[in-house]
């Protein structure tokens, strides 16, 4: 009897682990293990970014399996999806016309983060989840860069229900929920001809729709409201630094994103297919065909002193300059690099200054690279009593305790999915049917 309570009360410390350790076993079994891992046996860590900037590491999607699950997590319409478009010429059409709608000047985005994070922080405090609160803000964001004008409630709503369901599947905490993002892509057929700029002119209106939907309703309300929560995050753990952040200037609020993004940068791992041979030296040779899977967790942990601990320092401190530094939180830049690089940081940065002008924040709860919690965190508003303690006592065993269940769902579902993945094989299909036509 003593024994099982024992082992009941240990479940959070010792189950969430093991479950996960199983899934990447379940994962590897059902996709195979096609890729070649860099770094690497065949790719050392020192020619990592030599090998991510070739020429032949170009191919996106055609003839990885990988492909078929991250085709599926992005549906519908990934073949419209710029990250996942080989190169061509609908690639450089589409590529153009998000560089046109990211080319905001500094002062206008600024202003435009802080209209948007005015109206979605309103009313905030307590304990909150930190994704959940920045995404309707992200929505926001996303939808007047399109559109030049405040998105409608309505409108929001489609967004963040999209965002929000893509990035569950993709942690593989919730199933895919396709009448939910469809209702989003009809929504956007619907408003097309009040798109700031031109769309790519060779794209039918449905295949318009898909690529704004992906790049701009998907993968930037999601990655930013990720980076955000992580943003947050930090600066609720770490108290100094919170406190520097709300006092210091923009040059300290940099060196906390980037080292927030060094340690959880929002990236696992990007793949790529060589469309070409890799010479590495007189012996060695990737051949065409090939997959590789660049690791950044890994490469921005090499390099850097004492790489597990969060230091801000380590950016105004270095002797290196940046670009040397092993630190790519958007990509590098030779190889179809993050085309928000520049716009992002400006957003983040004036996001997290509105939110730690209005709160103090507080947080017990895991911060890891995928953040299945959301970011559990206590908003407390500036100025008003802060009762922090028992609250902070009850997140983390409620955290704890969480973990132990989600741990089991992403098991659960998450099998499912990349089973389902393999099944569907939307990617090969679309290929397939593209070389019979
Ligand atoms: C802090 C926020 C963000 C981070 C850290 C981030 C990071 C990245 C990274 C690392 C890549 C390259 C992946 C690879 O090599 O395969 C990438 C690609 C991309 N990102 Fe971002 N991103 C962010 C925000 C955004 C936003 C706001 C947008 C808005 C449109 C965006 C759109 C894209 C697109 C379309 C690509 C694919 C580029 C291509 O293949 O041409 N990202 N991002």
């Amino acid at each position: 009897m003593l024994v099982a309570l024992a082992v009941v009360v240990s479940l959070p410390w010792w189950l969430p682990g093991r479950v996960v350790a199983l899934r990447v076993r379940v994962f590897n079994r059902i996709n195979g293990d096609e890729g070649i891992p860099v770094p690497g046996d065949l790719v050392g860590i020192d020619r990592f970014k030599e090998v991510y900037s070739h020429p032949n590491a170009s191919g996106r999607s055609k003839g990885a399996a990988l492909s078929d699950l991250f085709w599926y997590w992005l549906s519908p319409g990934p073949e419209m999806h710029q990250e996942h478009l080989e190169a061509g010429e609908r690639y450089d059409a589409v590529a153009r016309t998000t560089r046109g709608l990211l080319a905001v000047p500094r002062a206008e985005a600024e202003e435009l983060t802080r209209r948007c994070a005015a109206r979605t922080l309103a009313g905030l405090r307590g304990l909150v989840r930190l994704r959940d609160v920045v995404m309707p803000l992200w929505a926001e964001f996303s939808y007047e860069l399109v559109f030049a004008e405040p998105c409608p409630r309505e409108a929001r709503d489609l967004i963040v229900g999209n965002a929000d369901d893509v990035v569950s599947s993709l942690k593989c905490t919730g199933l895919r929920h396709m009448e939910r993002r469809r209702r989003l892509t009809r929504y956007l057929l619907g408003r097309l001809s009040q798109v700031r700029i031109p769309l790519p002119a060779g794209l039918s209106p449905q295949e318009q729709a898909y690529y704004l939907h992906g790049a701009f309703f998907t993968t930037a309300v999601v990655q930013m409201s990720e980076a955000t929560a992580h943003l947050l995050m930090v600066l609720a753990q770490h108290p100094g630094v919170q406190d520097g952040a709300r006092t210091g200037d923009d040059r300290y609020l940099d060196h906390v994103m980037a080292e927030t993004l060094r340690l959880y940068p929002l990236f696992g791992i990007a793949h790529r297919i060589t469309t070409g041979e890799i010479p590495l030296d007189e012996h060695t040779t990737i051949p065409a065909g090939a997959v590789l899977c660049f690791n950044y967790p890994d490469f921005h942990r090499a390099g850097f002193a004492d790489p597990e601990r969060f230091d801000p320092g380590r950016f105004a401190h270095s002797s290196q300059p940046a670009k040397e530094l092993n630190h790519i939180p958007f990509g590098v830049a030779a190889n179809r690099p993050c085309p928000a690089w520049r716009l992002a940081p400006i957003a983040m940065r004036t996001a997290a200054r509105e939110v730690l002008h209005r709160y103090a924040l507080d947080s017990s709860a895991a911060h890891t690279r995928s953040l299945p919690n959301r970011g559990p965190c206590l908003l407390t508003p500036l100025g008003a009593p802060r009762r922090v303690r028992p609250v902070l006592a009850f997140m983390r065993v409620r955290d704890r305790w969480e973990d132990v269940w989600r741990s089991l769902v992403q098991l659960v579902l998450g099998t499912y999915m990349v089973w389902d993945a393999r099944r569907k094989r939307l990617c090969e299909r679309h290929f397939h049917h593209s070389a019979e036509n």
